[in-house]
C-alpha cells in the first residue's frame, strides 16, 4: 500500500513538472497500467509523456460517458465536451420519437456507441455511423463489440454521407467533423500535431467547408431529417450559424454551450 501511494506520488511529482493537465486523475492510471503491463517501464512511459504523446495513445483507452473506448494513433482522443451531444441527443432522440440516428465523422465510434448504449431500453430504432477512414471504422466495430456485446450500427465508409439511402421516419444527424480552421490548426499544441490525426482536425480554410458539403449531401437526400446536431469551434460559431441558416431558413436554430460556457455546438430542429 505505502510503496503504491509513493508510486503514484513519484507519478504525479513527474506530470507537474512536465505540466501535464489533469495529473491526479492519469497518475493512478498511470500507476495502475504499469502493475498489468510488468514489461512497460516507468522511464519508458515518462519519455513518451516527457515527447507530449497523451496518455490516451500510450494507454490504447479512453473514459467517454462513463464508458471505456479503445483508442490509436488513427482515431481522435474524443474530448469530454463533446460527451454533452451524446446526452442532449439522447433526449431528443426520446422527445421527438427519432427512428434513425447518423453519426458524421465517427471516429472511435464514441458517440454512436454511447447513444445506442444509452437508449437500451427503448423502442427500435437505426443507427448509421460514418466516416471516410477504414482503419478507424474498424477500431469503432471493435468498441462497439466491447461495448454493446452485439452488432446493432451500420457502419459505412463514406465522404460524409454520400451513399446513405432513403430512410423512413424522423432522422437525427449528429456530426463533429473536422472544424479547426487550417491556420489555427498549425498552431494547435504539440501534443495535438504530433500525435493527433490530421484527418479528423484540419477542416479546411474556414473550417466550414465539411459542414457546408454535409448541408449539400442532406438537401439532396431523401431523408426527413428531424434535428441535426454540431459540433464547432468557437472562433467560427456565428459563421456556422450563418451557413446554418442559409440552409434551414424556415429551422429554428440554436447555439448551445459547452460545460465550459464555450458556444461550441449548433443545434438545427
Ligand atoms: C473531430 S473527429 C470526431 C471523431 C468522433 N466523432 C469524436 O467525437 O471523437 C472527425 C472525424 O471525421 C472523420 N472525417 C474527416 N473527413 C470526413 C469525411 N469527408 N467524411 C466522413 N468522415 C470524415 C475523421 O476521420 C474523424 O474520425
Amino acid at each position: 500500500m505505502k510503496s503504491n501511494l509513493a508510486n503514484i506520488f513519484r507519478i504525479q511529482k513527474f506530470l507537474q513538472e512536465i505540466k501535464y493537465p489533469d495529473y491526479h486523475r492519469i497518475s493512478r492510471e498511470i500507476s495502475e497500467y504499469l502493475k498489468k503491463k510488468r514489461h512497460i517501464s516507468e522511464s519508458n512511459i515518462f519519455e513518451r509523456l516527457f515527447k507530449q504523446e497523451p496518455w490516451e495513445y500510450i494507454s490504447g483507452y479512453v473514459q467517454f460517458c462513463g464508458i471505456q473506448f479503445k483508442v490509436t494513433k488513427d482515431t481522435l482522443i474524443p474530448r469530454i465536451e463533446t460527451e454533452q451531444m451524446v446526452y442532449q441527443s439522447v433526449d431528443l432522440i426520446k422527445k421527438k420519437k427519432i427512428k434513425n440516428i447518423i453519426d458524421v465523422g465517427t471516429g472511435s465510434g464514441c458517440i454512436a456507441i454511447s447513444i445506442a448504449s444509452l437508449l437500451k431500453d427503448i423502442s427500435p430504432y437505426s443507427i448509421y455511423a460514418t466516416d471516410i477512414s477504414r482503419k478507424v471504422l474498424k477500431i469503432a466495430q471493435i468498441n462497439e463489440e466491447n461495448v454493446l456485446k452485439k452488432k446493432h450500427i451500420k457502419w459505412v465508409k463514406n465522404d460524409l454521407i454520400c451513399d446513405i439511402t432513403p430512410l423512413k421516419g424522423n432522422t437525427l444527424i449528429v456530426a463533429n467533423l473536422p472544424y479547426i480552421p487550417t491556420e489555427m490548426y498549425t498552431k494547435l499544441n504539440k501534443s495535438v500535431l504530433d500525435y493527433e490525426p490530421r484527418l479528423a482536425l484540419d477542416g479546411g480554410e474556414t473550417g466550414l467547408e465539411l459542414y457546408k458539403r454535409l448541408f449539400e449531401q442532406i438537401k439532396g437526400k431523401k431523408i426527413s431529417v428531424t434535428a441535426i446536431y454540431l459540433e464547432t469551434e468557437t472562433s467560427i460559431i456565428e459563421d456556422t450559424h450563418k451557413l446554418a441558416k442559409k440552409y434551414y431558413p424556415r429551422k429554428k436554430i440554436s447555439v448551445i454551450q459547452d460545460s465550459f460556457e464555450r458556444s461550441r455546438f449548433i443545434l438545427i430542429q
